[in-house]
């Protein structure tokens, strides 16, 4: 899952590229819209989002109807649906479970975006149940102190820290002579 502390600073921006250069690669990769407040993969795919992950929780459809086919090969998208109003409940719920080992048996990698982590809870509830987080810091906006915090939720909530993504550093001149420039 990808994450950051506070709002705009690059989650679904890395989800999405992620997810495309997953696909690349071959791999079959579903990416989620787990933003289920703020969701925004359907407007970067330009997909319709009457179906989607709230659909498939509240059981309305299945996962196999409610999928997005994009037209990068190997990528499948799963918009948010309809906004729910009871989004963390929805999170934590037991058919998210159903529905991530479902996604595992077809998918070979399964990416979440997800809402600010010091906003709300649905991303520690995600942390929980996801194999590996990435926090997204976007340069000289994050502040430590947040991104600290942000860390010490997701761990708290058994989350796995994979790493974390610098967004929109300001490329130095020096940056580039490693590269053989
Ligand atoms: N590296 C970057 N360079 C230029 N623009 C960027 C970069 N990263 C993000 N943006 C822009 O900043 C805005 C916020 O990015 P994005 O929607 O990915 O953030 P987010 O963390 O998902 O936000 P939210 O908390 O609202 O879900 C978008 O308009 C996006 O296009
Ligand atoms: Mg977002």
């Amino acid at each position: 899952m990808i994450t950051s502390a506070g709002p705009e600073e690059g989650k679904s921006t890395t989800a999405a590229n992620l997810a495309v250069v997953f696909a690349q690669q071959e791999k079959r990769v579903l990416l989620v819209d787990a933003d289920l407040r703020k969701p925004t993969v359907h407007y970067t795919f330009n997909l319709a989002n009457n179906l989607g992950l709230t659909t498939v929780l509240t059981k309305q459809r299945t996962l196999k109807e409610s999928l997005r086919h994009t037209g990068i090969e190997d990528l499948s998208v799963l918009t948010s649906g309809p906004i729910p109003p009871n989004p963390a409940e929805l999170i934590g719920s037991k058919a998210m479970k159903q529905f991530l080992q479902e996604a595992k048996e077809q998918f070979d990698i399964v990416i979440f975006d997800t809402p600010p982590t010091l906003a709300v809870t649905d991303a520690q509830i995600l942390a929980n149940l996801c194999e590996g987080i990435l926090l997204v810091m976007y340069s000289a906006k994050s502040g430590i102190d947040e991104v600290n915090k942000a860390k010490e939720l997701l761990l708290k909530a058994n989350g796995k820290l994979l790493g974390a993504v610098l967004n929109h550093k300001k490329a130095q001149k020096e940056d580039y002579y490693y590269y053989g420039g």
